[in-house]
């Protein structure tokens, strides 16, 4: 019962904001010129800059688009056709797209489309630029998820306002990601500290989403799994060494500790939007279905159905991974202590029959033989 990893360097962040330097509402005053400075990212440092990447096979609207946000202190990409944007988007990572509807070959909804399904770019807001009043084109380019549009003849203001406050979503949506990413790599620390449960927290997420998937679970909830997979015992960061690495018996207060990872981690999660869906597995991964669990006691439908499947599939990577005081249970001894639980009445029957299909017809295999196979990190950009 142990988990999790995952490692990405938090991304450096501009913040932006006048009400951190004063409130004074008079246009053009002294506070609303600095504030207007302070939005500005040219305020940044140089590597804080977001990056702008402007796609128009107009070389003139290229070249003014290009000077009026470097002016405006954003690092500034240029690409004469959509190819070219995508390829630069690829090795430039941009916080902000301004896409030219109008172009030869790929034009400018395919690179929107693009950009809005590929997971590294759909974050990414784009600004598509078309002609006045051309409604069928703004139409189809919100269907393809265009953050927004501007007209031509294009106006300064209204052009270096809508990329401020873009480029301010970005940045918190890359903060978000990264307070996440930090949650996921303690997780990962923790598996660290235990030093026998290696890949844990990996194999957790994927059993528990192919349990989900295979009980027709939602996107939504496929999506808690993976996450809780990973997380569900975050809370073991409180649990000191000497407990958590002890192989004696437990005494009772040493195991009073233990089950507050339960809480604790509920609490790590509490502040995330994107983990939300993740608390209710967190904290409640070992009831048991006749209220024997803890750490509220819960029975029955009380227990999230979520975290039911997370307490299974927890107990079935427990005993099937070598530690040094058991050896790792074949799969089919796993499954008979899943069903001895469901006759105990701790877990619902149909959910461990459930498992014990997916474990039955091979479908763990990938996982419990090939770490590498189930490396990839949750996504907490979505909510
Ligand atoms: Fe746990």
């Amino acid at each position: 019962m142990r988990d999790w990893l995952t490692d990405r360097p938090a991304p450096a962040v501009c913040h932006h904001g006048p009400k951190r330097h004063g409130t004074d509402p008079r246009p053009g005053g002294p506070v609303a010129r600095a504030a207007e400075r302070i939005q500005s990212p040219a305020m940044c440092d140089v590597h804080d800059r977001p990056r702008v990447l402007i796609v128009d096979d107009d070389a003139q609207m290229r070249s003014l688009f290009a000077r009026l946000l470097n002016d405006d202190g954003y690092l500034v990409d240029v690409a004469a056709d959509g190819a070219s944007a995508i390829e630069a988007a690829g090795a430039r990572p941009p916080d902000l797209v301004l896409l030219d509807v109008l172009m030869p070959g790929v034009n400018g909804f395919e690179v929107c489309r693009r950009f809005k399904r590929d997971s590294a770019t759909r974050l990414t807001p784009v600004v598509m630029v078309t002609a006045l009043g051309d409604r069928d084109s703004r139409v189809q380019g919100l269907g393809l998820g265009a953050d927004d549009f501007l007209s031509k003849p294009v106006d300064r203001d209204e052009l270096l306002t809508r990329a401020r406050s873009l480029v301010r979503m970005k940045r918190y949506t890359d903060d978000l990601d990264s307070a996440a990413s930090i949650i996921m790599t303690l997780a990962v620390l923790i598996e660290a500290r235990d030093g026998y449960t290696d890949g844990h927290c990996h194999r957790m997420a994927n059993y528990a989403t192919l349990l989900g998937r295979h009980l027709g679970l939602g996107d939504n909830d496929l999506q808690a799994l993976h996450r809780g997979g990973f997380l569900h015992d975050i809370g073991m960061l409180a649990i000191p060494d000497a407990v958590l690495r002890k192989r004696g018996t437990l005494s009772p207060d040493e195991y009073e500790l233990i089950k507050s990872h339960t809480v604790v981690g509920d609490t790590l999660c509490g502040n995330l939007r994107s983990l939300r869906a993740v608390r209710p597995i967190v904290r409640h991964h070992h009831e048991r279905l006749d209220g024997s669990g803890y750490p509220d006691g819960l029975d029955g439908d009380q227990i999230p159905l979520l975290a039911q499947v997370v307490g299974i599939v927890d107990v079935f990577d427990a005993v099937t991974t070598r530690r040094p005081y058991q050896e790792a249970m074949p799969l089919d001894h796993a499954v008979e202590v899943l069903r001895s639980h469901a006759r105990m009445e701790w877990r619902r029957r149909d959910l461990v029959e459930g498992f014990a299909d997916i474990v039955e017809s091979g479908r763990l295999q990938t996982f419990t033989t090939t770490k590498e196979s189930s490396s990839q990190r949750p996504d907490f950009t979505n909510g």
